[in-house]
């Protein structure tokens, strides 16, 4: 089926989480947050990324359940941060989540990094899930060894990993061995923080489609099965960003931008964080 904004993955759990969505890192709270997110629902993005760190829950979830979309048409992802990573700091770090976004159940919760007692936190997440509080439950900036480690804990598998993922650092090993344990990939800084827009080969693409280097590599992620959640504070960005369903790359352009990876972080490793 074509892609649409609509479009969704099932997650090894049978839920439903749209490929495509809105980041809120370094949107700052009040009235940019809202803003953002208002502007995203209006344009018709059905995901929201927030996190704990990002300080912008509450105005996520204010924007979301203020009836622009019902809330269950909108999928809304969260994440305990570092300093919360524990059995019980972990879940005193839900409760204080779902206090400022006002919801009785968020749709995606994730361990942001795997650092600290991540595996305790673990333990945590999966009895909020059994408890039906959220939807899903997955990690962030999960390498292949941490996925075998947590392989060996879990009684519940994680249904998403969220890592840094863009034309320069396409992490072909990572991304197979998630398939093949049925774990969706979503990209984070998919743009490179802007920076798509200065590789000449995304801008010498988009000139055939008369689309930017950024629609370019937002559309490259999803049709390659990548989730992604660019991030604006910009109201013609959010919407220029979500226009990549009136087009489609052809294989020899999709080739040619798997052919740009060059391992190239522009964030933190995960084994040094
Ligand atoms: N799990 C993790 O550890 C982790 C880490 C980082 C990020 N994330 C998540 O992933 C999301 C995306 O990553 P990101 O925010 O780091 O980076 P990004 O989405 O690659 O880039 C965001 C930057 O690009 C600019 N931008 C957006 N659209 C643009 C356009 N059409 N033309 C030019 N510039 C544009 C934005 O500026 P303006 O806002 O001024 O438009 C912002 O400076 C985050 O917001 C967050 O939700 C997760």
């Amino acid at each position: 089926m074509a892609l649409s904004i609509d479009s969704t993955v099932t997650l090894n759990n049978g839920v439903e989480m749209p490929m495509f969505g809105l980041g809120t890192y370094q949107t700052p709270s009040g009235k940019e947050a809202e803003n953002a997110v208002q502007w995203a629902l209006e344009a018709g993005y059905r995901a929201i990324d927030t996190a704990a760190l990002y300080g912008n829950e509450a105005e996520v979830g204010k924007v979301v359940q203020s009836g622009i979309m019902p809330r269950d048409d909108v999928f809304v992802t969260s994440k305990v941060w570092v300093n919360d990573l524990s059995y019980e700091g972990t879940k005193k770090a839900f409760d204080r989540t779902m206090k400022l976004m006002g919801f009785d159940t968020l749709d995606l919760y994730l361990i942001h990094w795997p650092v600290n007692d991540w595996q305790g936190a673990w333990r945590a997440l999966e009895e909020i899930y059994e408890s039906g509080r959220v939807r899903a439950i997955g990690v962030s900036n999960f390498l292949q060894h941490h996925l075998d480690e947590l392989f060996r804990l879990a009684n519940i598998p994680p249904t998403v990993n969220q890592v840094e993922l863009h034309p320069y650092l396409q992490l072909p090993d990572l991304r197979a061995f998630c398939d093949e344990h049925d774990i969706k990939v979503t990209c984070w800084a998919p743009l490179m923080k802007g920076r798509v827009l200065e590789v000449p080969e995304l801008v010498e693409i988009g000139e055939k489609y008369d689309k930017s280097a950024v629609q370019v590599t937002l559309r490259w992620m999803l049709q390659v099965g990548l989730l992604t959640i660019p991030k604006s504070t910009k109201k013609p960005r959010i919407v220029s960003n979500a226009d990549i369903f009136d087009f489609e790359l052809s294989a020899s352009d999709i080739e040619t931008i798997n052919g740009l990876d060059r391992e190239h972080r522009i964030g933190i490793h995960p084994d040094h964080f």
